[in-house]
């Protein structure tokens, strides 16, 4: 690992220290090889002082145990029938469940507790049928959880909630996971399946608003339903106020901590909408932005500027962030003696590229260079320049299009760039 990297990281930390994590895990998972990892995630998770409440599903493990005492089963994830064979095998299974999991939990030193904090009340009709023993969550005992978390207690939420006259409910864990964060004001979801949700989607499609995954959701009927249901709960959670949601695959090599603290991520996320803007730099920001085109000057993209270029120019600069971190930036340089400007140092940090920021920071740039009075916004690209193009630059050949200082500038530097330019 080299120092950008470790930087990198570490900008997290801060950010996250203090707020609340749900960490929702399918039981496949837990039975999977890949579960002494994830235990390990958890435990640096509490060591940065992340309070980290756990939410388990039963699905498979409901499944396994219906099979061997040979009962037929009406539902296994607590969203269908629970018929009263199904419900006893279910407490059977979560309860064998959560005793493992009390027990790997102590093998990474985490103290936890199981907390019975969901009130329900039967689903009721359902599509014209019963169904029994199902359960709709109907408020969260938040005083429980946090009660624990302030005592340094890691939380454990099985998929199971309880009436008013104290009869148990089946209810599904996707749901849970949701209603825990809300109640929590938590920051996170991170649901983790055994199955890949990037293979399961379309590649492209990594980052979503709250809004556009419900889009994605309609034209996209044919999706396994547990991915389904991990987006369609992370939609109403962000819009709910929790500011992330992540989906990640649990065989990806330590998967939490991959998706949390690198760049690009190893999964898939919602976002809620009120944490993307575009907005003017500020000085703080220089150390993200000089972090952020380190990769795209070694690629020869952009050319190199230092930190304290980056300084001086600050007010020049525009980024794009979600949930207050950096993932894209512009600069407009103005030659005011000459009525032009230059968009530079345009950057959208990869994992984040194909969603529309590089077209939100260009309509940026566009705007800062209408208030500056420029009646044109010029670029020079060596890469980009069929991006630009596609945003309505032209190349151009005459150099009188450049201030006089900039053609010297272009002509002595040997990048051989493109001169583009657009009308604003
Ligand atoms: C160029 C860049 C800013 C685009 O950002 P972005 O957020 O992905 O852009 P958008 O989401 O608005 O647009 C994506 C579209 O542009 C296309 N595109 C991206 N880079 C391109 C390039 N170099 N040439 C041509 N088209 C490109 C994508 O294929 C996609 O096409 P589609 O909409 O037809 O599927 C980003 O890829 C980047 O940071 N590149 C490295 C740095 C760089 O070259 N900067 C430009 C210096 S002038």
């Amino acid at each position: 690992m080299n120092f950008n990297d470790l930087r990198a990281i570490l900008q997290y930390v801060p950010q996250f220290r203090g707020r609340t994590f749900v960490i929702a895990l399918d039981g496949a998972v837990i039975d999977s090889p890949d579960f002494s990892n994830i235990l390990l995630d958890l435990a640096v998770l509490r060591s940065l002082n992340i309070r980290v409440v756990l939410v388990y599903g039963a699905a498979a493990q409901i499944t396994a145990l219906g099979e061997r005492r040979e009962t037929p089963l009406s539902n296994v994830d607590g969203t269908g029938i629970t018929d009263e064979a199904t419900l006893e095998v279910s407490i059977d299974a979560i309860s064998r469940l959560s005793n493992a999991l009390m027990q790997s939990l102590t093998t990474v030193k985490l103290k936890a507790a199981t907390a019975n904090a969901i009130h329900a009340h039967p689903a009721g009709i359902v599509k014209g049928i019963d169904a029994r023993f199902t359960g709709t969550i109907e408020r969260i005992d938040a005083g429980v959880l946090q009660s624990f978390l302030d005592q340094d207690i890691l939380p454990v939420v099985p998929p199971l909630g309880f009436d008013a006259d104290g009869k148990t409910l089946r209810v599904n864990s996707d749901s849970v996971a949701r209603e825990v964060a809300t109640a929590l004001g938590a920051a996170k979801i991170l649901f983790l399946s055994t199955e890949d949700p990037r293979a399961s989607l379309d590649a492209r499609e990594r980052n979503w608003s709250s809004e556009s995954v419900l889009e994605f959701l309609e034209a996209h009927p044919d999706l396994p339903v547990g991915i389904a249901s991990k987006l369609k709960n992370g939609s109403i959670a962000t819009r709910d106020g929790v500011t992330r949601v992540h989906l990640i695959g649990s065989r990806n090599d330590d998967a939490i901590l991959a998706e949390l603290f690198s760049n690009e991520g190893v999964g898939v996320m919602v976002y809620s909408d009120a944490y993307q803007k575009v907005r003017p730099a500020v000085r703080d920001d220089v150390d993200e932005i000089h972090l952020l085109i380190h990769r795209a000057v070694e690629d020869e993209q952009l050319i190199e500027r230092s930190r304290s270029e980056i300084l001086e120019s600050i007010e020049d600069y525009i980024v794009v962030e979600i949930d207050q971190n950096v993932v894209g930036c512009v600069a407009v340089h103005p030659y005011p003696d000459e009525m032009k400007a230059e968009l530079a140092c345009l950057f959208v940090k990869k994992g984040h590229t194909d969603q529309g920021y590089g077209s939100l920071l260009i309509e940026a740039a566009l705007n800062r260079t209408r208030e500056l009075g420029a009646p044109t916004l010029f670029a020079l690209s060596t890469q980009a320049a069929g991006y630009l193009e596609k945003e309505g630059f032209s190349v151009t050949k005459d150099l009188s299009e450049l201030p006089d200082s900039r053609r010297e500038k272009w002509q002595s530097n040997g990048r051989n760039a493109l001169i583009l330019t657009r009308t604003v």
